[in-house]
């Protein structure tokens, strides 16, 4: 009971880790060149703001986890194909993650001068 305790906490501890680790290495850089050569440009935009195929993505993706198991499991009930762990890691996720939050915000029509009278 104590060492299954101990194993748990362990595995927690080296999960967070890992995660805050591929967390701080994200890079919106590579994140850009990853979505591009991915082709989720093709259906989402290139600044992820939304395309005929898919939806808006940026600049508020969905959290990290969330991501990474929609891109794992797409494709059963959804037009988004699946990409798996071996053609796209979990890293590579989250450099995509970072470059959509690096889009800015578009505001609403009241924030463009050409529509102001
Ligand atoms: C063939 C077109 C296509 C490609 C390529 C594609 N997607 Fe999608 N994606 C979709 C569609 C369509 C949906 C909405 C699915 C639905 O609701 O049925 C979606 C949904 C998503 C969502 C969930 C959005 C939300 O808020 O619900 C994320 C995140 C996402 N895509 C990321 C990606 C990433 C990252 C890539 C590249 C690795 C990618 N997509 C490639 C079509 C595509």
């Amino acid at each position: 009971m104590r060492i299954a305790a101990t194993f748990a906490a362990g595995a927690m501890i080296l999960g967070l880790t890992t995660g805050l680790a591929l967390a701080q290495s994200a890079d919106p850089k590579k994140g850009r060149e990853i979505f591009v050569k991915y082709g989720c440009f093709g259906c989402h935009g290139f600044d992820g703001q939304g395309g005929v195929a898919g939806p808006k993505l940026a600049p508020e993706p969905m959290a990290a986890d969330a991501m990474i198991a929609y891109l794992r499991n797409a494709g059963d009930t959804t037009r988004m194909p699946p990409y798996d762990a071996k053609n796209l890691p979990d890293g590579d996720i989250l450099h995509i993650r970072a470059y959509l939050t690096t889009i800015p915000k578009t505001g609403d029509w009241k924030s463009n001068p050409l529509l102001k009278n």
